[in-house]
């Protein structure tokens, strides 16, 4: 790799490829000749034994980057610092706040960051960059803080709370995304993408000058949208003209089909395995399960 290519790998993921956990969560191994980073880590579980089938260098991670509080995001930390114990974190403050998954007349749900990871993050010597607002984190790698929202149709959901009795809703502002910049364009990975995915491309576009957005790899938190909604995403990545998306985790299968019905072979599978790399003359998707097994659906949309 020179320093402008990247490689991506999924190591969590609610599909799995042979002999990796699945899991519903989100982890990924960035990689340039520069920099190593850990976007997310999955509800903790799943990642240390999958980074280790995959060859994951934890301990050469210059950042670990959370895209939001979200226990299925963050349960992975404790364990990725153990190993990466000299990278930076970088977290939006609201993460750390404490999260609720309620629906009408049910029972509500924790959905925050683990205490143990909480108390990992702030009690110990961990150089932890906590902000809100977009950066770069290191050569070809930014963050977009938070991110506007702008479109109609993308409801960041009613069910998200701050408080166990439903009162105060989460706006999840510490939603963030991480971009990258690649020979042919941007390469946005998302976590949950709860600012809606297409919020989140356009700023991304907006940050960079409208460069090219060449690769969206992630969740879409489209699992109980509407097809009209779906179908809207569906025209912005037409529109904005993205090469290869790569929906898993929260989009849900009814979406990712949807969106390959409009995109056609843009859409790739994904799953933990999946390797994609982005290089000057080509984009390489790789993914040796996708008839691996899937953790079932879940009735929660963190
Ligand atoms: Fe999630
Ligand atoms: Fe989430």
């Amino acid at each position: 790799m020179n320093s402008a290519e990247w490689r991506v790998t999924v190591v969590v993921d609610n599909q799995a490829g042979d002999g990796l956990t699945a899991e519903h969560g989100f982890s990924c191994w960035i990689e340039s000749a520069d920099l190593r980073v850990v976007f997310d880590t999955g509800q903790g579980p799943a990642f240390a034994t999958n980074a280790a089938r995959l060859g994951v260098a934890l301990e050469q991670a210059n950042a670990i980057v959370l895209s939001h509080g979200h226990y299925d995001h963050t349960g992975g930390v404790s364990a990725a610092l153990r190993k990466a114990n000299r990278a930076r974190v970088y977290i939006h403050p609201l993460g750390f706040e404490a999260k609720y998954w309620r629906t009408d007349g049910g029972a509500p749900r924790v959905i925050s960051m683990p205490e143990g990871v909480a108390s990992d993050l702030l009690e110990r010597n961990y150089e932890l960059r906590c902000g809100t607002g977009a950066r770069t984190i290191g050569p070809g790698a930014h963050l977009t803080g938070e991110i506007p929202r702008r479109t109609p149709f993308e409801d960041p959901g009613r069910e998200f709370f701050l408080d166990a009795a439903g009162a105060e809703p989460d706006g999840l502002k510490d939603d963030q995304a991480l971009y990258l910049d690649t020979p042919r364009g941007t390469v946005v990975v998302l976590g949950c993408a709860h600012s809606g995915a297409v919020n989140t491309l356009e700023y991304v576009s907006e940050l960079t000058g409208g460069r090219q957005i060449h690769a969206v790899v992630g969740g879409m938190h489209l699992l109980q949208a509407s097809a009209e909604r779906v179908d809207r995403t569906a025209e912005a990545l037409i529109r904005l003209g993205v090469g290869v998306v790569a929906p898993c985790h929260c989009t849900g299968a009814r979406a990712a089909s949807l969106l390959r019905e409009r995109l056609g072979e843009r859409v790739v599978d994904c799953g933990a395995g999946a390797r994609f790399e982005f290089n000057a003359d080509e984009t390489r998707c790789a993914w040796g399960g996708a008839k691996a097994r899937a953790h079932s659906p879940v009735d929660k949309g963190d």
